[in-house]
């Protein structure tokens, strides 16, 4: 991951199933991606009870992802060049802003999440950040139990913090 834009990172798999395989994005996968977070955001189940202003605001256009991309790297994992999951990176005051994580349905519980934010744990270290954060909402307890089960600690919750939802904090010191 190191040194170039674009290198990869493998993630064992879990089957017989080809690896997954973790890259920075390029402009030219934002169309894709958008895409990626349509379908997850439009699932049911994902979004169930979620206020329609935050289901909204997780389905960018182009343009809306152009401007997340402004100071956040984003990295996407695929297998046999399919595009399975994204995660943002934003890099500030020492410590790293894991956002934005999403996959698709059909290719949950084989690691992909893992593998993106093991990839944004070595961007981390890469850009001297001594801290891994990330927050969801209580509600969505997949994201709880993928952060534990990656060694984060959970630090606090928001109280009604984004349209009245409660948001929960993990943290994993590096
Ligand atoms: C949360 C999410 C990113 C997890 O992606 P994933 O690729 O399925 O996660 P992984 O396969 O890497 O899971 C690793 C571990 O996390 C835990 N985990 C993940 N999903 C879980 C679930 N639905 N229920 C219970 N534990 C879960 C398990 O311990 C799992 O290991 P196991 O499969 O060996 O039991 C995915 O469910 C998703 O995109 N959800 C909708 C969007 C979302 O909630 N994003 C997070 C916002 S912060």
């Amino acid at each position: 991951m190191h040194g170039t834009d674009r290198s990869a990172e493998r993630a064992p798999s879990k089957s017989n199933a080809a690896p997954v395989t973790v890259e920075r994005i390029t402009h030219q996968d934002v169309p894709e991606i958008c895409a990626l977070y349509r379908r997850v955001w439009e699932a049911p189940g994902d979004a169930a009870g979620v206020p329609n202003e935050l289901v909204k605001s997780w389905q960018p256009t182009p343009l809306e992802f152009t401007s997340w991309m402004e100071g956040v790297t984003y990295f996407a994992a695929r297998r046999e060049g399919r595009l399975l999951g994204v995660v943002g990176c934003e890099v500030a005051h020492g410590n790293c802003h894991l956002l934005h994580l999403a996959v698709e349905p059909d290719a949950r519980r084989a690691g992909v999440a893992s593998a993106l934010v093991a990839a944004g744990v070595e961007w981390a270290k890469h850009a001297s950040a001594v801290e891994v954060w990330a927050d969801a909402l209580a509600r969505f307890p997949a994201a709880v139990a993928l952060f534990k089960h990656l060694g984060f600690t959970e630090c606090g919750v928001l109280h009604k913090h984004e349209w009245n939802e409660d948001v929960r904090l993990f943290e994993r010191i590096l």
